[in-house]
């Protein structure tokens, strides 16, 4: 037979369990209309580019600034090694690809004796840190006829400390 005390402690158990779902169903609540209230904050970390709309390309320029803001040169010293097959960073040196120094401001398809693609000789514009961004992420989707064939890079913060470190040099 159940004593008193047996009882109250199985009582006390569901009521315990109960709580504690309660709790649960409360917190998940607040997260959700946390998330709901703060719309576009939240949703920042998890947009993706998919170039269709222009509220979303300005959302990820926006990500690419705060991230380039606090960029490590240094950790981008070592992602240089992923270019060094075809550029240098030394004045006049074309390899594969055009010469590197100073790229951080400078126009697009200017350098003296490389060849490029008619797409990037003609592009115009100039290589800030958010053109130069674009670009390595996905070369050919920046210019579409480009003849660098480097797949891009995926970490926007990865390109960030790259650009920070070929800024570096070129000073
Ligand atoms: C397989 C060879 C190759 C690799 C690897 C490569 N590039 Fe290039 N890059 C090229 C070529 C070729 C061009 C010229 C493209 C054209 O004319 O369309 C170029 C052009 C560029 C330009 C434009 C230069 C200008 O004068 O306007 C930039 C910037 C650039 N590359 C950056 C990089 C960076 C940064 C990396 C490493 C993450 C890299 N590239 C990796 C071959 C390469």
């Amino acid at each position: 037979m159940f004593d008193t005390m047996t009882l109250t402690k199985i009582v006390g158990g569901f009521c315990g369990a109960f709580l504690i779902f309660l709790l649960g169903g409360f917190a998940a609540e607040f997260i959700y209309h946390e998330a709901k209230s703060h719309d576009g904050e939240h949703h920042q970390a998890y947009t993706i580019d998919t170039g269709a709309d222009e509220s979303a390309e300005e959302v990820v320029e926006v990500a690419f600034a705060d991230v380039y803001a606090v960029a490590d040169a240094g950790a981008g010293e070592r992602l240089w090694r992923q270019c060094q097959a075809c550029h240098k960073l030394e004045d006049g040196a074309n390899g594969t690809g055009p010469y590197l120094l100073g790229i951080v401001g400078r126009d697009i398809g200017v350098v003296d004796g490389y060849s490029y693609s008619g797409d990037m000789a003609g592009h115009g514009d100039v290589w800030s840190p958010e053109n130069l961004n674009a670009f390595l992420e996905n070369p050919k989707g920046y210019i579409a006829g480009t003849k660098m064939s480097y797949k891009g890079m995926p970490k926007v913060e990865d390109r960030a400390n790259l650009i920070a470190y070929l800024d570096s040099i070129a000073n």
